[in-house]
């Protein structure tokens, strides 16, 4: 699928994650956090990697959402074996590190599992090596970094991320940027707060959404038997939350009608459009529908608490109560703290709640708190 590419703004950033900083000891890299389904992603893999690399940079990519099963420390190490791998320089220089003089005349197999969390070779020796090895500075991306923080492996990572950005950031070596998206500012912000872990201290930005170009862009190449004004697309962007395939379903719906009259796609690319939010919402508030009331229970307080959430405190279970009595009247269920811990495993099993590896929850989209909100559903929730 061609996508549009936004090569200014990549250039821009790819030059200000690579600039030397005389005021910061290490560079830290960069947090860019917007909504989801807003194209960070894609600007990561189809702009900002080939501008970086124009800056003669090395990326290293590794989406922690690619696989939701797997564990994220994991990823993140399989990303740098995966790398290394490419490079048979590093991995000579890794072998003789390791005391295996003869790698490439014994035939002797140096198995890139020896590099990782824990194990013989760390990612900071790992990713000195290939820095050296092609003189290049080396941007690691993660994408959905908040991920990082759900298990002890993804945390660990972090730590190790940390050592390996102070050691190739030292005059010895070229330098390690690291650079993250994520949805939800709150839970990048707790990847940042932590001074012995890999994200202290960077900067968030805001990731800037798409804007008039994107839509000028795609009116010019949308092809439905008459013009689209692209500033009304444009206002009927930003009420689909400036999310592009709500505009591109708009458009295939259109596109097999062959009954409308030009003067008419205006108007039904733009009931078009409101159809997909509808049903974007709809399908989003489908799993919360499906929810026992404990669940639902759980999942409303937290939406109203937020940052402040204490899922386990005696006033956070008095307030399930009294949302679970509004909710289902005529029972006499209680709510205690292994029922909220039993909700609360199952919010997350259907991926509506991300928990943190310290225990902290929060919800995983917060496009739902509008969402319920909207549906009366946070209303019975006593202001804390
Ligand atoms: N620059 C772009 N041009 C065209 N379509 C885009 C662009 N950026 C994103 N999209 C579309 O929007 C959808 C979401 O993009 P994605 O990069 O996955 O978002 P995110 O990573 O923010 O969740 C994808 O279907 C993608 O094809
Ligand atoms: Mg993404």
């Amino acid at each position: 699928m061609e996508v549009f590419r936004r090569k200014a703004l990549a250039a821009a950033l790819a030059a200000k994650i690579l600039e030397v900083s005389p005021t910061s000891a290490s560079s830290s890299g960069l947090f860019l956090a917007a909504p989801r389904r807003t194209g960070k992603s894609t600007f990561l893999r189809e702009d900002l990697r080939p501008a970086l690399e124009d800056l003669r940079a090395l990326v290293v990519y590794a989406d922690l959402w690619e696989d939701r099963r797997a564990d994220p420390g994991e990823v993140v190490v399989g990303a740098v074996r995966a790398e290394l791998a490419k490079h048979e320089g590093v991995i000579t220089r890794l072998a003789r590190a390791a005391g295996m003089d003869k790698v490439a005349v014994g035939g002797l197999s140096f198995s890139l599992d020896r590099v990782g969390l824990g194990e013989g070779i760390s990612l900071s020796a790992a990713l000195a090596a290939l820095s050296d090895e092609s003189n290049k500075p080396i941007v690691l991306v993660i994408d959905e970094a908040q991920q990082s923080i759900v298990s002890e492996k993804g945390n660990d990572a972090l730590f190790a991320l940390k050592a390996a950005r102070d050691e190739l950031n030292s005059s010895r070596h070229k330098g390690l940027r690291i650079v993250a998206t994520g949805s939800n500012r709150d839970k990048l912000a707790m990847l940042r707060n932590s001074s012995d872990q890999a994200f202290y201290g960077a900067p968030l930005v805001p990731f800037p959404v798409l804007g008039m170009d994107y839509i000028q862009w795609f009116c010019d190449r949308l092809n439905l038997g008459a013009k689209l004004d692209p500033t009304q697309v444009f206002e009927l962007f930003k009420r689909a939350s400036f999310r592009p395939e709500l505009l591109g379903a708009a458009a295939d719906a259109l596109r097999f009608d062959f009954g409308i009259a030009p003067g008419d796609v205006p108007a039904r690319f733009a009931a078009a459009v409101e159809e997909q939010i509808v049903e974007s919402n709809v399908e989003q508030m489908r799993v919360v529908h499906s929810l026992t009331p404990l669940q639902s229970t759980v999942l409303r307080v937290m939406a109203v608490r937020g940052n402040s959430y204490a899922p386990f405190e005696a006033t956070t279970v008095d307030a399930y109560n009294m949302v679970l009595k509004s909710i289902d009247p005529g029972s006499d269920a209680k709510v205690d703290v292994s029922g909220a811990q039993q909700a609360l495993a199952a919010l997350q099993e259907k991926a509506l709640v991300w928990k943190a590896a310290r225990g902290v929850y929060a919800l995983e989209e917060t496009g739902l708190i509008a969402l319920m909100d909207q549906a009366g559903m946070l209303a019975a929730v006593p202001v804390a």
